[in-house]
């Protein structure tokens, strides 16, 4: 079997869009400091690029999940592996995934973080896979690029764990 990867979204594609997002959150944080929360371990080099790009004071925490073991589908049954170190009760938080895909696990996690009566809570991700939704109670409010149903890797993104380091989103496909 061999794995071919096709450039989906280039590093400059990415590098360009991170940066308007991170202008639309500095407008609309304006005088506020925010938590962003990222879900590991895919969140993280998005997260990273953005943080780096925000003018904002921010304050970083990390969630870890179980999701798909080696699977490309979601199992649909979350379970918190690591949880937040600090309390967010009160605060600005916007959580920063890499993909949305069924919507499962988010809202999952969702319940979790807005169960802790954060001020509010705002979604960013790098990519959405919106024909995928399955759940009714995600709703977006900052998305780098919407693609297709395809099973992509890189900035971030894992098969089997690897792939997470390209600086480019490839379309994967196993032959
Ligand atoms: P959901 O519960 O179906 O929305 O799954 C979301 C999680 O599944 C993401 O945070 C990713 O870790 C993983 N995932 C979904 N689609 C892809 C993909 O195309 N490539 C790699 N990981 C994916
Ligand atoms: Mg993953």
């Amino acid at each position: 079997m061999s794995e071919n990867i096709k450039v989906l979204i280039s590093n400059d594609q990415i590098e360009n869009r991170i940066k308007e997002l991170a202008m639309q959150i500095d407008e609309d944080y304006k005088g506020k400091s925010i938590k962003l929360i990222c879900i590991l371990k895919g969140g993280v080099v998005f997260l990273v690029e953005l943080a780096k790009k925000l003018k904002l004071h921010c304050s970083m925490d990390f969630m870890a999940v179980s999701s798909y073991g080696d699977s490309l589908e979601s199992s649909g049954i979350v379970k918190i592996l690591k949880d937040l170190d600090e309390s967010i009760t009160g605060q600005d938080v916007i959580l920063v995934e890499d993909i949305i895909d069924s919507g499962k696990t988010l809202s999952h996690i969702l319940n979790h973080i807005k169960s802790q009566n954060p001020n509010s809570v705002r979604l960013c991700t790098l990519l959405d896979k919106p024909s995928r939704r399955v759940v009714d109670d995600v709703s977006v409010d900052y998305v780098g690029f919407s693609i297709p149903d395809e099973f992509v890797v890189g900035f971030g993104l894992d098969y089997k764990q690897g792939y997470r380091n390209l600086d480019y989103v490839g379309v994967l496909s196993l032959d």
